[in-house]
């Protein structure tokens, strides 16, 4: 990435970050870095097999290239740079999905309502849209979908390093609650053949799950349970994981979610909350940003070790440990 040490510039190019990120997102909607996967195209090629206006798209493809995501040739030909290639689909730990969904109107939109959440304490999704995230994705089909692709890339980028970081070899039953479509539980089960594991989301995130898990070669060992976690979770496992999941949430809800898991498990089992830990002042980027990502969509905030700590008490458990997995803590809970 260019850098200048003049202030101006800098905290100009801050200020114009949203201008990076819907190119980006244009990009990866286009599916631009997958035609790029093979070697160069020029930008007249690209056009005629995205469908777009050419000399429109040769303008955005030279402001990604400004930004070190392609590298532009002579004749207006493009190849993907070392950033671009994260945004193949095929590339192990792809951003595409992610990308794609982070620039869509009606997630972006909800960002324009900061404001209104710095004043209020409000969540901005609910003030922009009049229902929360998870209904107007139920009523959704595509941008529930689109959603669900996301959380997919985002959870195979993190399995490695949970996988690396944790034991799941210890355990019996894994249980995945608000899994998804089962890419985390798909690399559990793929990486300790004697385990038995339970996805568990919401009806129709779940409906897509089954496919998934045929293909990772695991459906053999995986259960698939839809219903919600405010209700019940499935009984008697001995770890339950929890990826991404009581960060969406404000601490009345997360306790309530949790508590939900504590009636379930087995006596000896425990909790895995796979989350952001903020860090001390002036650290930290990525948690402080996502929780701002939390408040605006769906309503909840990342958290310290110490507030790990208070929201899992009145659900009666307790932190027995922190691991590092690489961006993530994972915040290992058993009974008290
Ligand atoms: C931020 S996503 C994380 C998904 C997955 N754990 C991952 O790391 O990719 C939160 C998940 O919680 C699920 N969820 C939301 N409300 C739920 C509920 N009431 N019961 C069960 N799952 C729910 C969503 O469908 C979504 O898959």
């Amino acid at each position: 990435m260019q850098s200048d040490s003049n202030p101006a510039i800098t905290i100009r190019r801050l200020i114009d970050g949203y201008q990076v990120s819907q190119a980006i997102h244009v990009a990866a909607t286009l599916g631009i870095a997958d035609l790029l996967a093979k070697g160069s195209r020029t930008a007249d090629a690209l056009a005629a097999d995205t469908g777009t206006h050419a000399p429109t798209l040769y303008r955005l493809l030279r402001a990604l290239a400004s930004v070190e995501i392609l590298r532009e040739g002579n004749g207006r030909t493009f190849e993907l740079a070392p950033l671009g290639q994260q945004l193949r689909a095929d590339t192990a730990g792809s951003m595409a999905g992610w990308a794609a969904f982070i620039g869509s109107p009606g997630y972006w939109q909800a960002w324009g309502g900061l404001l209104h959440s710095v004043r209020t304490g409000e969540n901005a999704f609910q003030h922009v849209h009049g229902a929360d995230v998870w209904s107007y994705r139920a009523s959704r089909p595509e941008e529930s979908a689109l959603f669900d692709r996301a959380m997919t890339a985002l959870s195979r980028q993190a399995s490695a390093a949970l996988l690396a970081a944790c034991d799941f070899g210890r355990f019996r039953t894994v249980v995945d609650v608000g899994g998804g479509t089962g890419a985390l539980l798909a690399a559990v089960l793929t990486a300790h053949p004697g385990l038995q594991g339970i996805l568990f989301d919401q009806p129709h995130v779940v409906a897509a799950a089954g496919a998934f898990m045929q293909r990772a070669g695991v459906s053999d060992r995986a259960r698939i349970v839809g219903g919600s976690f405010f209700d019940e979770v499935p009984e008697g496992a001995d770890a339950y994981v929890l990826r991404s999941v009581v960060h969406d949430w404000d601490d009345v809800d997360g306790v309530r979610i949790l508590a939900t898991v504590r009636k379930a498990m087995a006596a000896d089992g425990c909790v895995l909350l796979v989350e952001r830990v903020i860090a001390p002042p002036n650290e930290g980027r990525d948690a402080k940003f996502s929780d701002l990502n939390m408040l605006v969509a769906p309503g909840g905030r990342e958290r310290t070790r110490e507030e790990f700590e208070a929201l899992l008490g009145p659900a009666g458990l307790r932190v027995a440990a922190v691991i590092d997995a690489g961006a993530f803590g994972v915040i290992e809970a058993v009974t008290r």
